[in-house]
């Protein structure tokens, strides 16, 4: 294997990603990775690098043959998928931070590398700076792999802190975080845990072998907290953070789930703020690893993508172990949630699904219960983010199915029914 090869990069996108990846390098020449051409969108802009780098014509990155690496971090979905799926079919590797695209097309982007045998790297993808999918993918069989749950946006993460601990409005955190240039160019994305959902769809691939559409993972932002969830968690000791999460269940399947979620204070991810991002594996023998660092911004980004560069260099492909080389597992649907519930008006909450409820406070005008719902509750129907209604899950809020049927038939033996 040639350890020594040169990677001349076609770079699609010269936002906040696309200039960190630029300035990174010029302080990396030990990489042997320089940037032939950069295509943008807007050739108008002022832009701090020579400007014979830059061109409109993607054609001009695209059929050079001297390009080996297409860096591809743009915004929009269409043409980024098209960008690299050209680019693995003219024969060059690439390296990808558009994680809305990448879940949206992931079975046609694994046939195309399938059918190219080039690669295709993201780790800028999920969690930024944190090397999370290259440790899926190398660590961590399926058999060992008991659960993940993550903090994997970095601007709904940096709102809750700024909200919560420093007190702003969440117009006024939202702005510091498109400021920072965490926030997505809709920052709906972000906020209202699109996001997240893509990012986690990618996880799953490569912690369980897991191939699904972002759409059918039940998810939610943090557009429906209230200040009060913030006050009722203050009073239990937690904190409200926006959770990707999934479990091994003893059914062999996946429960897989990103919302918001009450957080103990000695949860690792209790620890991280603002716009950093954590990951805690619970494995086999290893018990507990919590990884951590930055979620969002320029360099940290750019950082993940220079990883891919470097390991392209090694040739470094995503074998996608769990998903070829494991029986890959399935998302589950037979389990039960612990939540917390608040909302305005008793008709909006069908009492009458929840299979037990723990608490509830009636007695104000914003009311709220904790209470048990099957899954399926939230999978099929949409009430529970309507009409004002936040939905925020319990600390262990992942209940096991034989477990509820233990808790029943105890309860029955209790009441001499049984
Ligand atoms: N908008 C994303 C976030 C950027 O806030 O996490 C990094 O993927």
């Amino acid at each position: 294997m040639d350890t020594h090869k040169q990677l001349t990069i076609g770079l699609f996108g010269f936002g906040v990603v696309g200039e960190g990846l630029y300035r990174i390098l010029l302080q990396t020449p030990s990489l042997k990775a320089t940037i032939k051409k950069v295509c943008i969108k807007h050739p108008g802009k002022n832009r701090n690098a020579p400007e014979e780098l830059f061109t409109t014509d993607r054609d001009i990155l695209l059929n050079d043959p001297e390009i080996n690496v297409i860096v591809e971090v743009i915004n929009e979905t269409e043409p980024a998928f098209e960008i690299v799926s050209t680019a693995l079919k003219n024969g060059k590797n690439v390296v990808s931070a558009s994680k809305k695209m990448l879940a949206e097309n992931l079975p046609e982007l694994l046939g195309l590398q399938k059918q190219t045998g080039h690669s295709l790297l993201y780790e800028a993808a999920a969690c930024a700076s944190i090397p999370v999918i290259r440790n899926l993918e190398e660590y961590y069989d399926n058999d060992l792999l008991h659960s993940i749950r993550a903090i994997v946006n970095g601007s709904t993460n940096f709102i809750l802190t700024k909200m919560f601990e420093e007190k702003l409005d969440f117009k006024q955190a939202l702005l510091l975080a498109q400021q920072l240039g965490f926030a997505e160019s809709d920052p709906a994305l972000d906020v209202e845990g699109f996001d997240a959902v893509n990012k986690w769809t990618l996880l799953l691939t490569h912690a369980y072998g897991i191939v699904t559409d972002p759409q059918s993972i039940v998810f939610n932002g943090i557009q429906n907290i209230q200040s009060g969830d913030a006050t009722v968690a203050a009073e239990k000791h937690y904190d409200i953070k926006l959770v990707a999460q999934a479990k091994k269940l003893l059914s062999g399947k996946v429960a897989a789930l990103v919302l918001p979620q009450f957080v103990k204070a000695d949860d690792h991810l209790s620890f991280v703020k603002n716009e950093y991002n954590g990951v805690v594996i619970e494995s086999g023998f290893a018990d507990k690893q919590f990884f951590y660092g930055k979620g969002a911004g320029s360099f940290p980004t750019a950082s993940a993508v220079l990883s891919d560069l470097s390991a392209l260099r090694y040739g470094y492909q995503y074998e996608y172990k769990k998903l070829y080389h494991h029986a890959p597992l399935e998302l589950a649907d037979d389990f039960y949630i612990k939540a917390y519930i608040s909302f305005d008006d008793w008709q909006y909450i069908p009492k009458e699904k929840f299979e037990w409820i723990e608490e509830w406070h009636a007695e104000s005008e914003r009311k709220y219960l904790i209470g048990v719902l099957p899954f399926k509750e939230l999978r099929n129907n949409s009430w529970w983010r309507e009409n004002k209604t936040s939905l925020i899950l319990a600390p262990d809020a992942i209940i096991e199915d034989v477990e509820i049927r233990k808790i029943r038939k105890k309860s029955l033996e209790l009441a001499g029914i049984v």
